[in-house]
Parts: C-alpha cells; sequence; structure tokens
C-alpha cells in the first residue's frame, strides 16, 4: 500500500520567469510579474509552482547556467521579492519549489574564476580538468548535448576541463567531497528560507564517471542523492522531483521507493523519447532533430507501463506532456489547429486521471502551440542554435532544420505567455526577449477564461475532481482497450468505486466496444469536452479527440 503524503495530491505548475511575466516592462519576466499573476493560477486550482532558475546567472543557457546560487538574477528582482512571492504564495494555499542545477555550474561561478586561475587553487578540485589526450587533442571523444566537444582547452593550464552542457557550463567534480558539502550547505539555507523542495536538474549525472565515460546513472549516483536527502530535504517533508532522462521502470524505484529515502518522484521520458527518430550519425541529440510523429497506440502502452511499474507504494510518477525544453503539449500530442480547444482537453483528461503528480507548464492551461518565426535570428535557444550551424555543415538545407526547430526547438515552450490580446499578449509594455507568438491575438488567457467552453475551466475542473476524489490519487489504474490504435481508455478502482477515464487520440469519428463490465452501465459524468454521457451500452461512437471521466453508478438495464 501507498503510504499517504502530501505531494501525493499536489497539483504543480511550472513557471519559466523569463517567459511568465514582465512587471518593470524590461522585456524580461520577473519575480513581480509572477506575484502581479498569482491570481490566476490561485483560481486555477494549482498547489505547487516549480519556478525554472532565478539565480544570478550569465543566461548562456537562460539560467541553466548558475554564477550564484544564493543570489537572485537583476533582471528577475531581489531575494526581497523572492521572500515575497513565497509569503503570497503561501496565503493561497501554494508552495514553491526551486530549480537545482548542481551537475555544473556557470564558468563565470566564483569557484570556477578560481579553479581556473590556477591549478593549485583551493576550488581547482570543484571541476573536472584532464591532460589532453597523446595527439594533444581531448582526454576523449564525448559530444556535448549542445554541440561540439564535452572536454575544452583551457591555455593557462594545458589542461582540458569538462561539460556536458555548453562550455559555459563546466560540470562540478561531485567525486571531491566539498561539493556536495558546498551544495547541501546552499540547499538547506533555501529550505530555511521557506521553499517546499526542489525540482533537480538532470539529476542522473551527479553520479558520473568521466573516465569510463558513464555519464548517466554512474555508480555513485544513488549514495549521492541519498546523503544528500539525509543532509537537506529529507527530514523537512518536502517535495523533490528529479529529471532523469535515463530512467527506466526498472531503476525508477531506486530513486523514488519511499524506503530508500532518496526523492519523492522522478521525471521519466520514455513516452516524450517515442517521437525521437534515428540520430544522424555522430550529430547531438539526433534523435530530437529527425522526431517522427507519435503513435498513440505505443504512447499509452508506455504511460500504461510506467502506471504498473510505480504502483503499490513502488514509488511515485509525475505526469507531464510538456516543459521549458520541449514542444507544446497541443502541437506535439494533439491537434493544435482545428481541434486545438478539444484536443488540449483530451490530453489534459487522459493525464489528470493517472496515478501521479500532474505537472501543468505554463500556458498549457490554455493551449498555447509552438511557434514558427521564419529568421533563425528570432531564436534565442543555445540548443537550437547550435543546432542550426552544426547541422548547416552536416548538409541540412535551411528549410530542413527549420521544420526540425518548429517541431522540437526549445523556443516552442520558451515564447512569452500568452495574457491577452493587447500588445505583446500583455506579457510586457517594452520588446519581449523572445518574439510572442503571433497567435496570441485569439489565443491569450483573457480570451480562454471569458469562453465558457475554455481550456481553462476544464484544467480547474479537472484539479477540483483530483481533490474532491481519493479515487484519482490512490485508485487502481488498468488499462483498457489495450491494442486499441488511436482511443486510451483506463479504470481507476479505490473501495470499489469505479471510473472510467477515456480520451481519443484521433481527429476521426472511432467506435469502440467497451470491455463486458463497462457495457450497459449507468454512469455520472464527471468531465468530458464534447457532451456528457450518462448511461453506457455496448459499443461508443467517439467525436474527434472526444475525452471524459464517467463514475459507475449501477447497471443501466
Ligand atoms: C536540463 C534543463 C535544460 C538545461 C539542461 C542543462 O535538461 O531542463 O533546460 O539546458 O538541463 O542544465
Amino acid at each position: 500500500m501507498t503510504e499517504q503524503r502530501w505531494w501525493h495530491r499536489a497539483v504543480v505548475y511550472q513557471i519559466y520567469p523569463s517567459s511568465f511575466m514582465d512587471a518593470n516592462g524590461d522585456g524580461m519576466g520577473d519575480l513581480p510579474g509572477i506575484i502581479e499573476r498569482l491570481d490566476h493560477l490561485a483560481d486555477l486550482g494549482i498547489t505547487v509552482i516549480w519556478l525554472s532558475p532565478i539565480f544570478a546567472s550569465p543566461m548562456d543557457d537562460n539560467g541553466y547556467d548558475i554564477s550564484d546560487y544564493q543570489a537572485i538574477a537583476p533582471q528577475f528582482g531581489t531575494l526581497d521579492d523572492l521572500d515575497r512571492l513565497i509569503a503570497e504564495a503561501d496565503r493561497r494555499g501554494i508552495k514553491i519549489i526551486l530549480d537545482l542545477v548542481v551537475n555544473h555550474s556557470s564558468d563565470e561561478h566564483p569557484w570556477f574564476v578560481d579553479a581556473k586561475s590556477s591549478k593549485d587553487s583551493d576550488y581547482r578540485d570543484f571541476y573536472i580538468w584532464r591532460e589532453p589526450a597523446a595527439d594533444g587533442g581531448p582526454p576523449s571523444e564525448l559530444t556535448s548535448y549542445f554541440s561540439g566537444s564535452m572536454w575544452e582547452f583551457d591555455e593557462a593550464s594545458g589542461e582540458y576541463y569538462f561539460h556536458q552542457f555548453s562550455k559555459k557550463q563546466p560540470d562540478l567534480n561531485w567525486d571531491n567531497p566539498a561539493v556536495p558539502e558546498a551544495v547541501h550547505t546552499m540547499m538547506n539555507w533555501w529550505l530555511d528560507r521557506g521553499v517546499a523542495g526542489f525540482r533537480m536538474d538532470v539529476l542522473d549525472l551527479l553520479g558520473k564517471d568521466v573516465d569510463n565515460q558513464q555519464l548517466t546513472a554512474g555508480p555513485k549516483l544513488h549514495d549521492r542523492i541519498h546523503t544528500m536527502n539525509r543532509a537537506t530535504y529529507g527530514p523537512r517533508d518536502a517535495l523533490t522531483v528529479g529529471e532523469t532522462w535515463s530512467v527506466t521502470p526498472e531503476t525508477a524505484p531506486l530513486y523514488c521507493a519511499p524506503e530508500r529515502d532518496e526523492i519523492s518522484m522522478v521525471f521519466q521520458f520514455e513516452h516524450i523519447s517515442l517521437t525521437f527518430g534515428e540520430p544522424e550519425d555522430g550529430a547531438p541529440n539526433g534523435g530530437k532533430w529527425n522526431a517522427k510523429p507519435v503513435d498513440p497506440l505505443k504512447l499509452k502502452q508506455v504511460l500504461a507501463k510506467w502506471q504498473h511499474a510505480l504502483a503499490g507504494g513502488r514509488g511515485w510518477n509525475s505526469l507531464f506532456w510538456n516543459n521549458h525544453d520541449l514542444p507544446r503539449a497541443v502541437s506535439e500530442f494533439g491537434d493544435d489547429s482545428e481541434h486545438r480547444i478539444r484536443s488540449a482537453k483530451m490530453l489534459a483528461t487522459i493525464l489528470h486521471g493517472q496515478q501521479g503528480t500532474p505537472y501543468i507548464y505554463q500556458g498549457e492551461e490554455i493551449g498555447m502551440t509552438n511557434v514558427r518565426f521564419d529568421a533563425i535570428e528570432d531564436y534565442r535557444d543555445i540548443e537550437t542554435l547550435n543546432f542550426y550551424n552544426e547541422y548547416g555543415d552536416l548538409g541540412w538545407t535551411h528549410a530542413q532544420r527549420m521544420a526540425a526547430i518548429y517541431r522540437n526547438g526549445r523556443d516552442n515552450a520558451r515564447t512569452p505567455m500568452q495574457w491577452s490580446a493587447t500588445d505583446n499578449g500583455g506579457f510586457s509594455t517594452g520588446t519581449p526577449w523572445l518574439t510572442v507568438n503571433p497567435n496570441y491575438r485569439d489565443i491569450n488567457v483573457a480570451a480562454d477564461r471569458a469562453d465558457p467552453d475554455g481550456i481553462f475551466q476544464h484544467y480547474q475542473k479537472l484539479i477540483q475532481l483530483r481533490k474532491d476524489h481519493d479515487v484519482l490519487v490512490y485508485g487502481r489504474f488498468t488499462l483498457l482497450l489495450e491494442d486499441h490504435p488511436t482511443v486510451f481508455a483506463y479504470e481507476r478502482e479505490l473501495n470499489g468505486e469505479r471510473w472510467l477515464v477515456l480520451g481519443s487520440f484521433s481527429a476521426e469519428r472511432t467506435q469502440v466496444h467497451l470491455p463486458a463490465h463497462w457495457q450497459n452501465t449507468l454512469c455520472q459524468c464527471l468531465i468530458h469536452n464534447t457532451s456528457a454521457r450518462g448511461a453506457l451500452g455496448q459499443t461508443l461512437d467517439l467525436a474527434p479527440y472526444e475525452a471524459f471521466m464517467l463514475r459507475a453508478e449501477g447497471n443501466a438495464e
């Protein structure tokens, strides 16, 4: 059985601070802007905010390159603003979790500046330095996630330093006990300030063994997470979620089984990776730039597998369709044109009906879509820009590269929040750091919330259902219609209460035959995106992207 924890019932909302709300007109979102918009989130009903990095940073990777872990980036505000945000959120029953980016720091962090200044620096060992290979080249052939080598030569010392992301993001050396010690002190400082936990950036890289080229899920990983838990958030009942691209249903319990005292839950990416194609030879992150259409059959099989893998107290799932690194949910898994509203609600229904903690990425609650800028100059993301250059060298045409960016570029998720139909979507009175998606005139918070058929109110209802009905939090999950190619249907059951959750991933009308125990059942319809359903017959005729949740009330005959 699952021992109950507060974060089982949480619904998390992710804010990408530079793109959420700009209060001072400098074109960049900020903490006062978030405070201004807290009522939007309170109305939605979410109970936790995950703030992407807000710390001092040269912004080479939009804040995932931190130069001071205990200072706020001036463009986002001050520590006072953060304290105010924590207090104002708390007044609305919302907790704040921060992004913990400790696989690497910025090269402008004083630790690295000192480390680089001399081989004898006290901080030299905070990072990973190696002698050149015999030919003077990099110590090994590893390719960075953001293109180029994972090794950068440092003229002054004649050694290379290691960086899995950009060269402005040197990897911290977790083999040096002083590193975890400094990180734990910093984490406790934030916990004492009132944050409720952490989203842990690339957590599965912390155990890396660089010399044996084992970078993900290295040998010391779990020991390190366990030690961190005991030294910091463990005794404080925090919510911790690890970003773990390498996790499998078999390894997930190592992170999140309660008795291991590591973290609350993992982000797994198997359903996301289903859309990745074959990588170009030797090219970084190849699969995502060769994306293929989503196969709904595989998608539901993967998600159901994860539901089963972590059921019964073996762990806990995080449920998400998108984040700041991924395309917009409705563009990737739904239909962002004709059926935008209905397919966005379908995706929400199918996600929030599963067992786990749901995560909503800013703008998802109004069905924001991917963006298509004509010029590469309009993009800001380092990964996207490096991809464009590097794949140009590999012979990809401009059109091919732009098509890949339209599909999977990270700026899809990062265009500013669309609040209203006024200039810049009401995000900023200045010039936004990244152009607002031109569809803001039609798709925006004001318009969606004014629409009785809007997406926001559907999310609101889903969140309320989860608060009111334990069956959605703790009920047993069973996949139905297992082999149906486009309909994702499952049952949740708790103490004899049975719910049917169903979503069609098809733009066509679709007929399904329900399993015997759902045929001729009288139901109460708790939520739908088309029209309410009551008594079920033997077959169901589904509208395009139809979705609903039904509770069995008795026999219809
Ligand atoms: C994670 C973040 C991503 C960042 C990378 C390096 O994957 O989500 O945005 O670029 O780590 O910190």
